[in-house]
Parts: C-alpha cells; structure tokens; sequence
C-alpha cells in the first residue's frame, strides 16, 4: 500500500546510526518482521526504493533505525522535521508466533540494524505479557541499536570489543540461556544467522525462523532480484524475500 509520512524527527544516536519518527494519516497495522520501502529522493536518483524494518508502529506514528551506508541511506539522513516521505508498505509475512505454547522459551535475536525488526516483536511480545530473552550485537557500543530502548526490555548485549554486555558474538549469549524446546527469532546480517544456525545444529527441539534482509530491486516481488535458495543443497527453489519473506524457517535455507 502507498503511503506518505511526515517526519517527527531525524535523529544521530551512534555512530552513523539513526532514528526516524515518521507521523502518518491513518493508524498504521503493521506485523513485527514487515518492512516499509521509501523512496528516498524527490529526484530519480536514486531511482530505486530503499527497504527498512519497522522498529515500532503505534497509532498514528511509525519509526525506523538505520545506518548510512550509501548514498540512499545518506539522503535519509539529511531528512529534516516536517518533510514528506512515500513509502509503500508494510510489506512482508511476519515472525510466526505460538502464544498458546507457554513452555517454549523464546529467544529473540538483532544483529547490527537487524535488531529494528526484533525490537517490534518484543515489543509486541511484551504487550501479549509473554516472557522472552533479548539479545543484540554489534561490533561496538557505539553501533548498538536505540540501546536505551532494548534495555527496557532487559536486553542481553554483545559487542566484538567488549565496550557493551558480554564480549563476543551474539551466539556467545545464546549459548548461556538456550534450553531445550526454544524457539529462536532473528534478524541481522547472513553470518549470524549462519552462526546460529551451526549452534543450533542437532537440536531437534530447537526451532529457528529469521528475518532476512537480502538485497532489494523492486520490493514487491516483480524483479527476483532478492531470492533465497530455500531447500537443500542439491534440491531447492528460490524464494523470494520480499513476497514469501521475509521470515523463512532457517531450517529450510540453505546457508
Ligand atoms: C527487508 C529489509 C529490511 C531492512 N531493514 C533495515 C533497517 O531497519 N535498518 C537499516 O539500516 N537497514 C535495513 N536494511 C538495509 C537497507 O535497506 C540498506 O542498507 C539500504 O537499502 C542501503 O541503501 P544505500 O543507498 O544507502 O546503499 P547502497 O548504495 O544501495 O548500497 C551500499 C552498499 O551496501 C550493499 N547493500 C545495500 N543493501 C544491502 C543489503 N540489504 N544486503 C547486503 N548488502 C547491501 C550494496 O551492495 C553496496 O555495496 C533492510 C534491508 C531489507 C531488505
Ligand atoms: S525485490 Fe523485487 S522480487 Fe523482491
């Protein structure tokens, strides 16, 4: 769906790293894992949309985090209070959640500005008043995600220099709290989920689904530029992460 929003606020909270507030005319319904496509420029440069998980969405306003790494995500950052943005979303299946199963933990995982996606589930997992753990990683504290916004929900961090929580990766912290029968939800980029996905390995009981953030044409599932093999290795079908996804069993990807 097309869709317009008036920027609240544009703010630096790390080290290339924002937060955006956008305000919006109707109330937003939105899925944790779903992502909104913006269009970055009032120009045809660059022409393409740039996909980005919805952190939180709540009545009338809705927010995203992200990090500049070209020249997309570097126009969004010159964004100023009170200019407009199309975007098309929210896009995208969602995290698949059993409230009904109380036994199962659930573990939630962000990696670098995957840790957006994650924060809506938690957020929306807390709402539902069901227990989780929450991890994020980064290679410093300075690339941490809206860490006051995390710790609300007493996240568990992990950064490569130690500078925040645990020193290490991400599966450094899952191999403390993993118990049997957990059921593990990730976004972040392809390495961890591969990472977790290795820890993860031999355990039947375990189930993992990740959010994936493949490289984007069109966002809605014309160009196949953002497939993923989905199978086993000799035998798969590509996917595509922005119609099927993007939250895949990782079980099933072959990574
Ligand atoms: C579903 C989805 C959700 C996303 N959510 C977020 C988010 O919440 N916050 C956030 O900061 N980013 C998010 N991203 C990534 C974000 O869309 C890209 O960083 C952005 O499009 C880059 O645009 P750019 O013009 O700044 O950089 P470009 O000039 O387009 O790219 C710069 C470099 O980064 C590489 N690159 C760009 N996008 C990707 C990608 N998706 N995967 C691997 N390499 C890439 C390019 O190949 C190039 O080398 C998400 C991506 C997807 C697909
Ligand atoms: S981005 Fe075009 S099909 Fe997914």
């Amino acid at each position: 769906m097309r869709n317009k929003g008036t920027v609240l606020f544009n703010r630096q909270t790390g080290e290339g790293v924002f937060y955006m507030r956008l305000a919006v005319k109707k109330k937003f319904k939105a899925l944790p894992a779903q992502f909104i496509n913006i269009k970055v420029s009032d120009t045809v440069v660059p022409l393409l949309r740039r996909p980005f998980s919805i952190f939180s969405a709540e009545n009338k306003e809705l927010d995203i985090v992200y990090k500049v790494i070209g020249e997309g995500t570097r126009l969004l950052s010159e964004k100023k209070k009170g200019d407009v943005l199309d975007f098309i979303g929210p896009q995208g299946n969602t995290y698949p959640v059993d409230l009904k199963n109380k036994k199962a933990q659930i573990i939630i995982i962000g990696g670098g500005t995957g840790a957006a996606s994650v924060h809506f589930l938690a957020q929306e997992l807390k709402k539902k008043k069901r227990k989780f753990t929450l991890i994020q990683g980064a290679r410093n504290k300075h690339l941490i995600v809206a860490e006051k916004e995390f710790k609300k929900f007493g996240c568990l961090f992990a950064t490569e220099d130690g500078s925040l929580g645990t020193r290490g990766y991400v599966t450094d912290v899952l191999k403390k709290v993993l118990e049997p029968n957990a059921v593990i939800y990730a976004c972040g980029p392809e390495a961890m989920i591969k990472a977790i996905k290795e820890k993860v390995k031999g355990m039947d009981d375990v189930k993992f689904y990740a959010s994936f953030e493949a490289y984007m044409g069109c966002g809605i599932g014309a160009c196949i530029s953002c497939v993923i093999p989905v199978g086993v290795p000799d035998n798969f079908v590509y996917k595509r992460v922005c119609k099927e996804g993007t939250v895949f069993d990782v079980s099933e990807v072959v990574i």
